[in-house]
């Protein structure tokens, strides 16, 4: 099967998004999460549409979205989402930074699991919460929840969890026995567990993935989801992102009024046609994704012996931990200093960020074996 990244990137340094206009030209810019693919052809043509038409206002009813994405849950994942429990916003940072307003007060904690998305850190300060860290495990080995950690802080009075299912940056699908765990905790001591699941659909190939909501009566219970087509249909900038609360439907009536204005039309229209018929697509892209996989670890094998990741099971993102080459805390700065290729700055992640760095590898393979050569080249010299 072919690659989805064959975009030269002599075009690609044409696109305006965040990822090619962050860093100067000389730079391979690989942090930011976008992936350098082209649209999906559903997704292209239907946007490619509603510019015909023009048809660029407000987005409207979401109705065809729930269904579009409702039918996507249950084929991929047999999730049955009941469509009353479901709230639209512009993305998933709003959608977590609203909820949060809702559940605690300033100065509650929330815990989060580090390494993590550098972005969970100003969601928790935007709400006002205090941030509880129980870092992932294992981490070597690609992480596990704590849950001896996490049950010391719910016994300490943190009432919400912060997961990130699949785990940015290791690529972990948390197992079905461990998220029940977690659900029997949290209704034990009365917590809630926000579920972003925005990695959910780019699953490597073989990997199966539980939603939160769907690994228990406690889950369902605890649990508020959070997802959207950005990440793996690529379309971040269009902004439509979906709230799934069915055991808090009360939260969802709180939530502001202004909320589901908040959604872009052209990201409503992308992301029905992304739900409905793009499974094939994903697929072709998920072979990509290993295949990337396979040559970052062997060009890193070849050229940076030493630098390892734990294999990452859904997503675009490495975490590489470079400490046996002793570059310092960040050595993602040390490569755009010295090999011109930005990275994640594995301190940016929080505990146990320092020494690592994360790989976006997204991209095609001429890039992820530029980056790798040009690193190489720059620890030589
Ligand atoms: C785990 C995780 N959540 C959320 C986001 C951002 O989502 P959004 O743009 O919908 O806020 C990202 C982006 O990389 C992410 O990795």
């Amino acid at each position: 099967m072919s690659t989805v990244f064959d975009i030269p990137t002599a075009e690609l340094r044409r696109r305006r998004s965040a990822k090619w206009t962050t860093y100067p030209s000389d730079v391979l810019p690989l942090p930011v999460a976008e992936m350098d693919v082209r649209l999906a052809p559903g997704i292209a043509a239907a946007l490619h549409e509603a510019v015909e038409r023009g048809d660029t206002g407000y987005a409207g009813d979401v109705t065809e979205l729930v269904e579009a994405f409702r039918g996507f849950a249950l084929r991929r994942w047999g999730w049955k989402v009941e469509p009353d429990g479901v709230a639209t916003c512009a993305d998933v940072g709003v959608g977590v930074v609203e909820v949060l307003r809702r559940l605690i007060r300033p100065g509650d904690g929330v815990l989060i699991m580090p390494p993590v998305y550098p972005s969970f850190y100003p969601w928790l300060r935007e709400s006002g919460a205090r941030t509880v860290a129980v870092p992932l495990i294992d981490r070597e080995r690609g992480g596990r929840l704590d849950l001896d950690g996490i049950e010391r802080a719910l016994a300490d009075g943190t009432r919400v969890v912060l997961l990130c299912h699949p785990h940015n940056p290791f690529g972990r699908v948390h197992t079905a026995e461990e998220l029940r765990a977690l659900a029997e905790l949290a209704r034990t001591y009365g917590a809630i567990v926000l579920s972003d699941e925005i990695h959910a659909p780019l699953t490597h190939t073989g990997q199966g993935f539980d939603p939160y909501l769907t690994v228990s009566d406690a889950a369902a219970e605890t649990g508020i989801a959070f997802t959207s087509a950005s990440k793996a249909f690529n379309v971040a900038g269009l902004k439509c992102a979906l709230i799934i609360a069915d055991g808090r439907r009360d939260l969802l009536g709180e939530m502001p009024e202004e909320l589901p204005w908040g959604v872009g039309h052209l990201g409503l229209i992308a992301s029905i046609a992304a739900f409905s018929g793009e499974d094939a697509w994903l697929e072709r892209l998920a072979a990509s994704l290993a295949a990337n996989v396979a040559l970052l670890r062997d060009r890193l094998a070849e050229a940076l012996p030493g630098v390892t990741f734990p294999e990452p099971r859904a997503s675009y993102l490495a975490w590489l931990d470079f400490r046996a080459l002793g570059l310092g805390d960040d050595p993602a700065a040390e490569f755009l200093a010295r090999a011109r290729v930005a990275l994640g700055s594995g301190p940016a992640f929080g505990l146990h960020g320092e020494g690592h760095a994360r790989f976006n590898f997204g991209c095609s393979p001429e890039l992820i074996d530029e980056a790798v050569t040009r690193m190489a080249r720059a620890l030589r010299s």
